[in-house]
């Protein structure tokens, strides 16, 4: 992202576009991870939750679900092209749970109500504030005391098979991508534990631990589908979302014709029974108010 871009700014953007064209196969891909956070979360019924970065609402929908009519969900993004679909999805696909309330707001600084969740819930949506310290401070306040924070992140690039495999194939073919600090938001923002750590502590929360996850992701929408198509839709899944889109952001459509053919070719060789699986690495994170 270049210096001057902000969150909100990426979020309303191409990316949250493509985030909201892609949403059904997001939500596919990182189904095996989600399960993660719910099983982690252990989300009670009528117990409210907050989920912040909620994107096009998945995970809001589902904790809607489990606490059942007389729970609240309160559900946060920067991204109004994101929210425009998780309203939609929800009006449809959370008939009968409880009433989500999606918010436009910057969870960093947003006055959500004090002590009032049991939980505050995020699957890959806090590596992107500005001030963590102050971001996660104010996601504390929301919280009951004694109540939990559980959210999914990234561990190192390195370790995300997913990512480093199409990005090994795509970074011959563009120009050598500046380094990002790896103090500064993103993807990679937790990859360290100990920052997270550190960053909790300071934050006030009691309690943290952080366990490593690893799962077999299927990328794309590839189920039962021929080898050609299942490697198709896996790498325009890895182009248009996550790290390796952002390599190709300035490119031109030849360059990123190229790198669709050349990503395509060589998930095709590693496509098993209709489908591309590659590794992921990822931290559970929990902490108490
Ligand atoms: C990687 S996406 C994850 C979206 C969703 N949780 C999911 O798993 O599909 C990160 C999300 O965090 C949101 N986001 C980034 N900074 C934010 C902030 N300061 N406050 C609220 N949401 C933010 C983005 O708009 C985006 O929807």
């Amino acid at each position: 992202m270049a210096e001057t871009t902000t969150q909100r700014e990426y979020w309303n953007g191409d990316a949250g576009e493509r985030w909201a064209r892609n949403q059904r196969s997001i939500d596919a891909v990182f189904a095996p991870l989600t399960e993660i956070l719910f099983t982690g979360a252990a989300l009670r019924p009528d117990a409210p939750v907050l989920d912040v970065g909620c994107g096009a609402g998945d995970c809001a929908i589902r904790a809607s679900r489990v606490l059942g009519g007389r729970g609240r969900v309160v559900a946060a993004d920067v991204s109004g092209p994101l929210l425009a679909v998780a309203r939609e999805r929800a009006a449809l696909e959370a008939l009968g749970g409880a009433p989500i309330g999606f918010i436009e707001a910057d969870a960093q600084t947003h006055a959500f109500d004090s002590a009032v969740f049991e939980h505050v819930i995020s699957r890959f949506g806090v590596m992107f504030f500005d001030d963590s310290v102050a971001a996660f401070a104010n996601l504390r306040r929301a919280l009951v005391p004694g109540g939990r924070l559980t959210f999914l992140c990234w561990r190192p690039l390195a370790e995300n098979a997913w990512i480093t495999v199409p990005r090994a194939v795509v970074l011959p073919l563009v120009p050598e991508p500046e380094p990002s600090p790896p103090d500064g938001p993103g993807p990679f923002r937790f990859a360290d534990p100990e920052v997270i750590g550190g960053i909790l502590a300071a934050a006030g929360f009691l309690d943290i631990t952080v366990e490593p996850i690893d799962r077999d992701l299927r990328l794309g929408l590839s189920g039962g589908a021929a080898t050609g198509e299942a490697a198709d839709s896996a790498a325009r899944f890895v182009l248009e979302l996550g790290p390796v889109s952002r390599l190709l952001r300035d490119q031109d459509d030849e360059v990123r014709e190229r790198a669709r053919t050349a990503v395509a070719a060589d998930f095709a060789r590693r496509a098993e029974a209709g489908g591309v699986q590659l590794g992921a690495a990822c931290w559970l994170v929990s902490a108490m108010r």
